[in-house]
C-alpha cells in the first residue's frame, strides 16, 4: 500500500511536467512578477480615452523592463481588479510606458478617476508581438480603426524611428467621428517623417472636417499595393479587420503577411486560468498577435 506520509518528491513532478511545457513555464518565470508602479501623468485624448504614463517605482526593475510592439501588460488597480492593456509607447522610450485606456467598466473607470501619483501594479509584458524585424525591406501597411490605434502605436514608432529599413509606409486610421480620433496631436509629426503616407478617415464628419469620409477600406482604394512585397498590421474591432484583411487577400496579399491583435477577456495573462482560450489556443500566450491565416483557422476567433 502507498505510504501517504512519504515525503513528496517535487523534482519528480517537475520532471514529469517537462514534456507538457509548451514553452510556457520558461516564459512565466520572466513575467509573473508584479511591479509596483506610479501614474506619472494622465493625458485626456477623447471623452472615453485617456493616455497614462506609468513608471515602475524600482529604478533598476524599470530599466530592465522591455517589450516588443503588440505586447500587453496586466494592470492592477488595488481594490478594483486587474485588466490587460496593450503598451502604446515606443519600445525605445525609457523611464515610463504609455497606456491608452478606454473607460469601459469597473477597473478602467477607476483608472480614469485616478490622479497623478496614484500607485498601481504592472505585470508583464505578455504575449506575442508584431514581427517588425521581418518586415524590414518590405512595404508596410499600418491600419487601425478606433481604439485599434492603441496597440498599433508602438509599431508605428518602431517603423518611423527606423524609417530607412522599410520601403513604402502607409498609415491608415479611421474612426466613427472626428471627436473619437486618438493621438490627433501626433498626425502632423508622423506625416512629416520622410515619405510616410498618413491618411485619416471618419464615417460621420462634423462641420469642421475636411478630410475623407467613409469606411477605412475606402482609403485602400487610393493605394497601390504590391502584394508580394507588403506586410500589413491591422488593429481594430473584428468587423473592421475582417473587411480589411479579406480585401487585401483579394488583392493577392498572402494571409501570413497580415497581422492582427485579438482581444479576449483575460485573467492571469500567462496561460493558467483558461479564461482567454479559443479552443486549445491561449490568446494570452499564443496571441494576442496572430497572422490572419491562423485567425481564420481558429474556430470562433472572429
Ligand atoms: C490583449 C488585450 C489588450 C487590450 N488593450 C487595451 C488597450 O490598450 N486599451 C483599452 O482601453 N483596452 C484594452 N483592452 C480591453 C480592456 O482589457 C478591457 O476594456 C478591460 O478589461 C475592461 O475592464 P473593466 O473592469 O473596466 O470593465 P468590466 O467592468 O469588466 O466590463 C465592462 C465592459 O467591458 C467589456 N470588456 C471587458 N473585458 C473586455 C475585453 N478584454 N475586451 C473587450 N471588452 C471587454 C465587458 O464585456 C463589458 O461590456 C485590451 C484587452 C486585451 C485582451
Ligand atoms: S488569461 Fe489566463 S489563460 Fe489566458
Amino acid at each position: 500500500m502507498k505510504n501517504l506520509f512519504q515525503p513528496y518528491d517535487v523534482s519528480l513532478e517537475s520532471e514529469m511536467l517537462e514534456p507538457l511545457d509548451f514553452n510556457r513555464r520558461s516564459r512565466l518565470k520572466e513575467t509573473d512578477r508584479c511591479f509596483k508602479a506610479e501614474i506619472l501623468n494622465v493625458i485626456r485624448l477623447t471623452d472615453m480615452e485617456k493616455l497614462f504614463q506609468v513608471r515602475i517605482l524600482d529604478e533598476s526593475e524599470g530599466e530592465r523592463f522591455s517589450f516588443l510592439p503588440g505586447q500587453f501588460v496586466m494592470v492592477e488597480v488595488p481594490g478594483y481588479g486587474e485588466i490587460p492593456i496593450s503598451i502604446s509607447s515606443s519600445t525605445s522610450r525609457t523611464g515610463y510606458v504609455e497606456l491608452c485606456i478606454r473607460r469601459a467598466g469597473i477597473v478602467t473607470g477607476a483608472l480614469h478617476r485616478a490622479k497623478r501619483g496614484a500607485h498601481i501594479g504592472i505585470r508583464g509584458p505578455f504575449g506575442t508581438h508584431f514581427p517588425i524585424e521581418t518586415m524590414k525591406g518590405y512595404d508596410v501597411l499600418l491600419i487601425a480603426g478606433g481604439l485599434g490605434l492603441a496597440p498599433l502605436r508602438s509599431s508605428i514608432f518602431a517603423v518611423i524611428e527606423n524609417r530607412a529599413d522599410f520601403e513604402n509606409v502607409h498609415i491608415l486610421y479611421g474612426t466613427k467621428s472626428p471627436d473619437q480620433l486618438l493621438f490627433d496631436y501626433q498626425y502632423e509629426e508622423w506625416g512629416r517623417i520622410d515619405d510616410i503616407d498618413l491618411q485619416v478617415i471618419v464615417e460621420e464628419p462634423d462641420n469642421e472636417w475636411t478630410g475623407p469620409v467613409g469606411l477605412i477600406t475606402k482609403l485602400l482604394d487610393g493605394i497601390e499595393i504590391d502584394p508580394q512585397r507588403t506586410f500589413a498590421i491591422v488593429c481594430g474591432p473584428p468587423v473592421m479587420f475582417k473587411f480589411v484583411c479579406s480585401r487585401l487577400s483579394e488583392q493577392g496579399m498572402p494571409m501570413r503577411r497580415m497581422f492582427i491583435s485579438l482581444e479576449r477577456r483575460m485573467h492571469c495573462g500567462m496561460g493558467k486560468c483558461c479564461r482567454c482560450n479559443i479552443g486549445s489556443t491561449f490568446t494570452c500566450m499564443e496571441g494576442p498577435v496572430f497572422d490572419y491565416w491562423t485567425v481564420m483557422n481558429l474556430k470562433e476567433a472572429i
